[in-house]
């Protein structure tokens, strides 16, 4: 079975809106490592609500989707809070190693034999999900559970061999696994880190780096600070953060999500599984009614919810839950020719004209 980078990476587009660099990278990765070839770990930065989990899904569901991807290689999700919990009390990379081969023994079933199970193991995909948790200190304070998550980690990334116990049912004895073909996409939204490097820029150690620009707005002449997290961010400000740096250094891209604009939370109204506007639509129907929104109102929520900054896409949840409450309790009544049309008026009812 062959995979190319191409269509995997149209295949997640059709779930992560926008994010077109980061869909691409993983989407590279993922092909290499599906081809048993060698491949860097990913390191995604990005705001709260911006797709990062998103895309974790949508890899997850694209791989698990038929057998011929399963046979390939196998993948799992984790927490770095979980991580954290078992380096204070197991030994370390036990848990990813075990998930691995868990996942392993659904995807291929009880007939694999432990050989396979262990092959699959010691190549397995391994995505962690905010990683930021595990940062080493916070504030002034060290963080233990995070420093030994990230030492744990590291084990995993340099190591040749790691010793791991096979799970009872599997036999139970213990193996050593050569874990350097194992790949790592780590994501987190690293709160706090936008401000301490745009400070570093502009009142910190590298003050008047930044240099603002003249922008002629509404007539008006402005100077602004074209400040973009991508453009200044070093390995020494995730140092900072409580990264440590041979931690770091086993990541050999770095991935930042762009934060989400006007057309991009339109878009995820409409086309997002799980969007409010998504979950209305199926309450509605198990109601009897059909639930429709004109272009006008998508784009009046979708401006609402870019207002309200450091919450991403999930801003467009609590906008549309505003503006759909008054419909939830009857919707037929509300519907009587079985469909419900929000139009602009109806969001301006709810979020009032103008302003939210
Ligand atoms: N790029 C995107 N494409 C499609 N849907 C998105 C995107 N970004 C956010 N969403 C929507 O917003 C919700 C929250 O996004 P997601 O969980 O991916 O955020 P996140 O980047 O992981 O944030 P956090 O750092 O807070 O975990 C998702 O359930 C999804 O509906
Ligand atoms: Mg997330």
């Amino acid at each position: 079975m062959t995979i190319a980078a191409r269509d995997l990476a149209r295949e997640l587009s059709t779930r992560v809106v926008g994010q077109s660099f980061a869909v691409r990278e993983v989407a590279i990765a993922l092909t290499k490592r599906l081809r048993g070839l060698p491949t860097g770990n990913i390191l995604m930065i990005g705001s709260s609500g911006s797709g990062k989990t998103t895309l974790m899904r949508a890899v997850e569901d694209v791989l698990s989707r038929d057998q011929g991807t399963k046979e390939l290689s196998t993948l799992v999700r984790l927490h770095a809070n979980v991580l954290g919990q078992e380096a204070e009390q197991g030994r370390p990379g036990q848990l990813v190693l075990r998930a691995l081969f868990d996942q392993a023994r659904r995807d291929l079933g009880d007939a694999a034999g432990l050989p396979r199970l262990l092959d699959h193991t010691r190549n397995g995909i391994v995505f962690i999900d905010e990683v930021d948790k595990i940062r080493g200190r916070v504030g002034s304070e060290p963080n233990v559970r995070g420093i030994r998550a990230q030492e744990s980690l590291l084990t995993l990334m340099e190591n040749e061999s790691v010793p791991f116990d096979i799970p009872e049912w599997a036999g139970g004895q213990r193996v050593e696994l050569d874990s350097r073909g194992l790949l790592f996409v780590a994501a987190g939204a690293f709160e706090g880190l936008y401000e301490s490097v745009y400070d570093r820029v502009t009142i910190g150690d590298d003050r008047g780096a930044l240099q603002p620009v003249t922008v002629v707005e509404d007539g008006v002449v402005k100077e602004e600070l074209p400040f973009r997290l991508r453009d200044w961010l070093r390995s020494e400000d995730l140092f900072d953060y409580g990264m440590s740096p041979q931690f770091l250094s086993r990541f050999e891209a770095l991935v930042l999500f762009d934060d989400l604009g006007e057309q991009d939370l339109a878009q995820i109204l409409l086309r997002a599984q799980d969007s409010g506007f998504n979950a209305a639509r199926r309450y509605f129907e198990s109601c009897g009614v059909e639930l429709a929104i004109s272009p006008a109102a998508v784009e009046k929520v979708a401006a609402v919810a870019a207002r309200r900054k450091r919450i991403g896409a999930r801003a467009l949840r609590e906008v549309f839950r505003q503006v759909i409450r008054p419909y939830e309790l009857d919707p037929a009544e509300q519907a009587p020719g079985g469909v419900l049309m929000i139009d602009a008026e109806q969001v301006d009812e709810a979020l009032g004209s103008g302003d939210d």
